[in-house]
């Protein structure tokens, strides 16, 4: 099992670590964690029962794999230098700052360097969603997945593309937990009490995406077959026709991705 080095141990690092601890893909004695706060690198050891480690220059040199996981706004230049100064030159350096290009981190790390861009997504603790990631030439693919996997699935994407799964996939849970509160209300509304309609609001959905896999349809084809002429369903989709349901779904991942592109500009 590799060797993981934290530098910035907050919240998606913590939420990384937690994940891939608790899929049992990692030990707690392969993580090692730097943070400006010393009280933070404690508080992630006790919980997670991380090993107590060597000092963060001794870590640095000891990992397969060093994680960024500072903010956008912080001392990037001076993780870099760091790391160029400490990391043994087959260390792969993960970063999940969002924003940040491969050429600028080549640009601060070397030519040389192996460097992953990495969009976590928010789901880690459920084994579901998946981390957009992009790779320079130098990566080997193979171990570097089994990391990613260890805390939800791996889609390996072109760079330009980033920022549209960003906008679409790691804001996808947003969408899809907008939509079950609006469906409950609908329940509600309808006059189903709160924890019935809950209840069936979360067996159609995962039941309708488990349709969708096993029959390999298309989401037209399975409502055809449950849409018989002048019936309840094809009243139902009349209303939601004419509510600009898509359009407003579309303009709002549009918007997601926009913004995406605004922040990673700054
Ligand atoms: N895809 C997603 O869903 C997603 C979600 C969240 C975050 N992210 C990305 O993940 C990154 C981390 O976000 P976060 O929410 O985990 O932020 P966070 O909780 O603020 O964690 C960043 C940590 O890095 C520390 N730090 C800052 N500069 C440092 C340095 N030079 N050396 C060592 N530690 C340093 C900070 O300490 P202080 O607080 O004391 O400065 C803080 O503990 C961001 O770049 C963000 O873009 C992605």
């Amino acid at each position: 099992m590799s060797q993981i080095h934290f530098i910035g141990a907050g919240q998606m690092a913590e939420a990384i670590i937690r994940a891939a601890i608790n899929s049992g893909n990692l030990s707690p004695e392969k993580v090692t964690l730097e943070d400006i706060d010393a009280e933070r690198i404690t508080t992630l050891q006790t919980r997670y029962q991380l090993s107590s480690q060597p000092d963060g220059e001794q870590a640095l040199a000891n990992a397969d794999y060093i994680v960024m996981g500072v903010r956008p706004q912080d001392d990037i230049p001076a993780v870099t230098k760091r790391i160029c100064q400490y990391a043994a030159s087959h260390a792969t350096v993960i970063s999940i700052i969002a924003g940040v290009t491969l050429a600028r981190l080549t640009e601060l790390l070397g030519e040389k360097r192996a460097i992953a861009r990495v969009i976590p997504n928010t789901l880690t603790d459920t084994g579901y969603g998946y981390s957009g990631a992009v790779l320079n030439d130098h990566v080997q693919v193979e171990p570097l997945s089994a990391f990613l996997e260890s805390f939800g699935k791996v889609m390996f994407l072109e760079e330009r593309l980033l920022d549209v799964f960003t906008g679409y996939g790691v804001a996808g849970p947003n969408y899809v937990y907008y939509f079950i509160e609006s469906l409950v209300d609908a329940g509600v509304l309808a006059g189903l009490p709160r924890v019935q309609a809950t209840e069936v609001a979360y067996e159609n959905l995962v039941g309708a995406v488990e349709m969708l896999k096993i029959s390999n349809r298309h989401p037209r084809q399975l409502l055809d077959i449950n849409n018989s002429p002048a019936g309840v369903g094809m009243h139902g989709l009349y209303e939601l026709n004419n509510s600009d349901f898509a359009a407003g779904l579309q303009r709002s991942v549009l918007a997601a991705v926009k913004r995406t592109t605004e922040l990673a500009s700054k």
